[in-house]
């Protein structure tokens, strides 16, 4: 399920990711089963979960997470740093919440975040969140196997 491909970098395997995306479930379950992959294959996503895009009311909504509960189930665009995402369409990296003026916190034991948006025919449709309880742990190695596992999904919208 998980290689450690070596500087401490770990990751769950394209072929389970793979079997995941082409598996008989629902989306949501699929989405779900990643956010599970992922919690498990890397020990420091400590909360993995999926915003869902409303173009309509420019809002993002919760969908299918592994972590703590939390109470931004519904996040404007431009709020917080999954909404910068929704705004900027790009991957954003925060090593350190605690510096982020722009933050929604979900918890204290939170200290960084990654957020990597999901595009359907270059429409932006939904967002990737992971969350650490370690500061500065996000390499170029998370980002492009999380930029990855994103175009991956895609085919799931
Ligand atoms: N910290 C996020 C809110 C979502 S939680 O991390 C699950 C933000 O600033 O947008």
């Amino acid at each position: 399920m998980q290689e450690n491909t070596g500087n401490n970098h770990f990751s769950p395997t394209v072929e389970s990711v793979r079997n995941i995306i082409q598996s008989s479930q629902t989306r949501t379950e699929k989405l779900m089963a990643l956010c599970q992959l992922l919690n498990e294959s890397v020990p420091y996503y400590h909360w993995v979960g999926f915003y869902i895009a409303d173009h309509r009311k420019k809002e993002l909504n919760l969908g299918p997470f592994v972590g703590d509960p939390t109470e931004h189930v519904k996040i404007p665009f431009g709020r917080g740093v999954c909404g910068q995402a929704a705004e900027t369409l790009d991957t954003i990296v925060v090593q350190n919440v605690g510096l982020e003026t722009n933050y929604l916190s979900c918890g204290v034991d939170v200290k960084s975040e990654i957020v990597v948006p999901v595009f359907k025919d270059g429409r932006f449709v939904a967002e990737l969140d992971i969350d650490s309880h370690a500061e500065q742990p996000f390499t170029e190695k998370d980002k492009a196997m999380l930029e990855n596992l994103c175009r991956q999904i895609s085919s799931l919208f």
